[in-house]
């Protein structure tokens, strides 16, 4: 069985201040039977791991591929495994799109997640045009394929990119037409582990929608982004993964 994984994505929100959110967030964690995950923007990493860690998985939402060297700005597995991360996001569509980054590079900083021992979560998700053309199980999966690592200890979050942050949600049917490929994919490429690799979905996952999505098969949790930033948001979502059927 997979894991079940709430996992929220703060991606460039998030102050000092908002560590009181996080608390609270960590209070409700020790009341459902899922895995949280909470990604804060890097200045908060320490923090973070400091104030919850006992109740809450610390993730970061990127790292750079290379060890360390002459990459001025730049953050390394490694360096946030020794900061306390559990989880690092790789292959975010707002890193493929906003910076460039390619399957090659997604597998790459995949595999030096892992070799820091932290747990990648590798995002995929196809653009609006891509699913009006009738392509998006053939485009996510090759994704997919090429973004994997070679080792099965991730985990995988299908991202519509026309969902991310729109309000926008694929049917029910879409979600559980692409998880169904994703886990025949995992287990064709895994044959021993690729069952129990946890795929989650993501893509303005609320409170409102999280028992419609959770009640899909195959899958095993969210990513949420704007909707995890605050307790009262995200905790109905943990509460709904921990209420759907394992
Ligand atoms: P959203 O973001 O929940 O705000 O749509 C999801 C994500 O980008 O991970």
């Amino acid at each position: 069985m997979p894991h079940k994984i709430a996992a929220g994505n703060w991606k460039m929100n998030g102050m000092r201040g908002d560590l009181k959110h996080l608390k609270d967030i960590a209070k409700a964690a020790r009341d459902v039977d899922c895995i949280t995950v909470i990604c804060p923007p890097v200045t908060m990493l320490r923090s973070a791991v400091n104030q919850t860690h006992d109740a809450l998985n610390i993730g970061a939402q990127d790292c750079h591929v290379e060890l360390k060297g002459a990459f001025t700005g730049d953050i390394s597995a490694p360096m946030l495994a020794d900061a306390g991360a559990d989880y690092v996001i790789v292959g975010h569509s707002e890193r493929r799109n906003g910076h460039g980054e390619n399957n090659a590079l997604v597998r790459a900083k995949a595999e030096q997640v892992l070799a820091a021992g932290m747990t990648p979560i590798l995002c995929i998700g196809e653009s609006l045009a891509v699913r009006e053309a009738g392509d998006a199980v053939a485009v996510v999966s090759e994704q997919l394929k090429s973004s994997l690592p070679a080792d099965s200890g991730i985990v995988v979050a299908y991202e519509p990119i026309w969902a991310i942050g729109t309000g926008l949600v694929p049917s029910v049917e879409q979600i559980a037409q692409m998880h169904d490929a994703l886990r025949a994919l995992l287990q064709d490429v895994f044959p021993e582990t690729g069952a129990r690799v946890t795929l989650l979905y993501g893509g303005s996952v609320k409170a409102s929608n999280a028992d419609d999505i959770f009640s899909v098969a195959n899958v095993d949790g969210a990513l949420v982004g704007g909707a995890s930033l605050t307790a009262d948001d995200f905790v109905p979502i943990m509460q709904a993964l921990d209420r759907s059927a394992p």
